[in-house]
């Protein structure tokens, strides 16, 4: 089959995935330009782009020097290879430096670099000098344990100061970290730990959620048990919760808090890895996404300066996303810290122990500029406008959005309860592979459309196009590629160069195409509508309907097994599974249940299917693919589709008749 006759199927997805945001394109009329107030005090304005536009590798010639260079590059992207890039090449820095050391040189080591909150309500004030203290004996201690430069780092920890701490070490010693989500389970930790041969994990005893100690440690005795490639254990301390012991782990205050906080930094190429981190694909096999330094940082750096319109030694940022995602790596260690901000990092949930959390800790701290995702905006919309209502949130005076699109209603409850009216929305797409922002609106220029990213940013290139490859035009939609490399770009999957080059750039040949369907408005600015893949996304969460049906069928009671994300209004798609259950098995909320709790022990929590139907038969195409569109009709309670490309139309009938003996869940 034609990469066009596939991709025509898959714009039908789209179309049903985001009726509501496509009703809204069509009908949207509200415009915001920023206040004069803040145009006139904004790092960037419209200028911008005519610098890019006039020499787009000359614009990144000069962004690059916000970093600093042990030794400058001697040319700014090297493409020869396509579509593996080389950006400055030849240059030499120390991305720890660059985020720590490098503002303690310039006076400003009394700065606070992270005011931590924990969940309990206890809190630690870490300032440039005492981070970079930290990140030396991290550092000295890694390098004690044998970790240095291309080496890979696994790091499974809560949001607690010491995931940054980690993470610059690391950096700081030229190894590669690879970052795995405190929510994910024993078996996703091992499956990331050797596909990256970690030799050495960070973790902690426990961490805070929802009012308790939750421990991580025994998934890290559960991963490590079978993954003869690590050596060593470092664990932290946060809830003092019992673990077991073996020989291999060492505590972090024992082992860390000793060591000297003076360490000599080696600089390292460019092109050194800094990091690996897994995100889910079409397949059940997650793709460890590979970033580099000097590239990475620049663009990092560059975004959360223009996009945030970051005030270093003025503002407090505060960016609600964990470490262990992308959006944790960019704009809570990389980009903020090389930019000398002072940022809130907090440990626990929105609703511990009152709904109110977030906006207590926006008043207490004086944040100024707040990133979070659509998810939590309508979470926060459901409970009510009167819980914000009780904080002075004043001081905000930039808001931020990742992770899915925000429709229009958030958007505007977002605009008025949070931001008082005054604050520009900047609505941010960017992915895993693209290590950082491109499309957004520069704040103190652009005129902002309720749920529209709006435009490339200066220096990226993203255009929209049709099966065939064509550039679309104002009004009409198609696939969202970018078309010229860019300094954050991914560098490949780990291990697995043709799953690359056929994922990302065998679609529209010479393009990154980004697996996303997108629309121009009226005014051509763009409106990001979702996956066009078999890519789920859960409250801002990347999940594969290959990966939770591959968890599915691992369970004694299921033969088969379709997943499709499914619209929900909180959380952008819910998990629906149909299953085939086993001859032997029973037909019961038991098997159901279970059968939940199986994905949750395989993949993580995040991944449990909301609903799981039991059915007799699965619809299929003749060629044996399953048809995802016609469940997700079911799973949305709309009436079918075509179904005339079904090899037995009547097994829709079977389905719906089967519904009576599925099990709805709400947690
Ligand atoms: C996918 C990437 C980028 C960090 C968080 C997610 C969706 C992300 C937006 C946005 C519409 C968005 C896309 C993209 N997405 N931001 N502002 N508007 N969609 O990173 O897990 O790599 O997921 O998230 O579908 O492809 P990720």
């Amino acid at each position: 089959m034609g990469a066009g006759v596939q991709a025509k199927s898959q714009v039908t997805t789209v179309r049903l995935v985001t009726e509501e945001t496509l009703e809204n394109l069509l009908t949207e009329t509200r415009h915001f330009p920023p206040s004069a107030e803040f145009v006139a005090q904004a790092n960037v304005g419209l200028e911008l782009y005519d610098e890019a536009i006039a020499d787009r590798l000359g614009f990144w010639d000069r962004q690059a020097g916000r970093l600093k260079w042990d030794k400058s590059w001697t040319e700014v992207l090297d493409w020869s290879d396509a579509p593996f890039a080389k950006w400055f090449v030849g240059g030499r820095l120390n991305v720890a430096v660059n985020c720590v050391d490098r503002h303690v040189d310039e006076g400003f080591g009394d700065q606070v670099a992270i005011y931590f909150e924990g969940e309990p309500g206890d809190t630690r004030e870490i300032t440039y000098a005492m981070l970079k203290d930290e990140v030396c004996r991290a550092a000295n201690a890694l390098a004690e344990l044998g970790v240095g430069k291309g080496d890979r780092v696994a790091i499974y920890l809560p949001m607690i100061p010491e995931a940054v701490i980690s993470m610059l070490a690391c950096a700081r010693l030229g190894a590669a970290h690879s970052v795995v989500f405190g929510g994910f389970s024993a078996e996703a930790l091992r499956s990331r730990i050797e596909d990256a041969q970690a030799k050495v994990v960070i973790t902690s005893d426990g961490g805070y959620r929802r009012g308790s100690a939750t421990a991580l440690k025994p998934a890290v005795d559960e991963a490590v048990s079978k993954s003869p490639c690590v050596e060593r254990v470092l664990v932290v301390r946060r809830t003092g919760q019992e673990v077991a012991w073996t020989d291999r782990d060492l505590w972090w205050h024992e082992f860390v808090d000793t060591q000297s906080p003076d360490h000599t930094p080696e600089f390292f190429d460019s092109e050194q890895q800094l990091f690996i981190l897994y995100t889910s694909g079409t397949t059940g096999q997650p793709k460890g996404i590979v970033h580099t330094s000097g590239g990475y940082l620049t663009q990092a750096a560059y975004t959360h300066d223009v996009v945030f319109d970051h005030k270093p030694g003025k503002d407090v940022y505060w960016c609600t996303a964990d470490v262990g995602w992308v959006t944790g790596h960019s704009y809570i260690v990389y980009g903020p810290l090389a930019n000398r901000a002072t940022q809130v990092m907090y440990e626990g949930t929105p609703d511990t122990p009152h709904k109110g959390r977030w906006w207590e800790i926006c008043e207490k701290y004086g944040v100024t500029i707040l990133y979070t995702a659509p998810t939590a905006i309508r979470t926060f919309a459901k409970w009510g406008h009167e819980i914000p209502g009780q904080f002075d949130l004043s001081k905000i005076r930039l808001l931020g959005s990742v992770g899915e699109p925000i429709n229009p209603a958030a958007w505007m409850w977002y605009r008025r309860v949070i931001g008082g009216d005054r604050c520009p929305i900047v609505d941010t797409w960017w992915q895993t592979e693209t290590g950082a922002i491109m499309i957004s609106p520069l704040p103190g220029a652009t005129t902002c459309t309720p749920g529209s990213a709006m435009s490339a940013l200066p220096g990226i290139v993203a255009n929209i196009v049709d099966d065939n490859g064509n550039y679309v035009h104002e009004t009409e939609g198609g696939y969202l590629v970018l078309s010229e490399p860019w300094p954050a770009m991914l560098r490949g999957i780990w291990g697995d160069e043709e799953r690359f080059r056929e994922t990302y750039w065998s679609q529209f040949p010479g393009k990154y195409f980004a697996g996303d369907g997108a629309k121009f408005d009226v005014n051509g600015a763009i409106w990001v509508l979702g996956r066009v893949d078999d890519v789920m996304n859960v409250s801002g969460h990347r999940i594969s309907t290959a990966e939770v049906e591959s968890a599915l069928v691992s369970h004694d009671a299921v033969a088969e097994a379709a997943v499709v994300g499914a619209t929900d209004e909180t959380t952008g798609q819910a998990i629906v599974a149909f299953v085939i259950l086993r001859e032997h098995a029973e037909v019961s909320d038991d098997t159901v249940e279970d059968a939940r709790k199986h994905v949750a022990t395989e993949i993580g929590a995040i991944a449990k299917p909301k609903r799981i139907l039991i059915v007799k038969e699965l619809p299929k195409t003749r060629s044996g693919k399953i048809m995802r569109r016609l469940l997700r009709d079911v799973a949305e309670n709309r009436s079918l589709g075509d179904v005339t490309t079904l090899a037995d139309p009547a097994v829709m009938g079977l389905i719906q008749t089967g519904l009576a003996s599925g099990a709805t869940d709400e947690d």
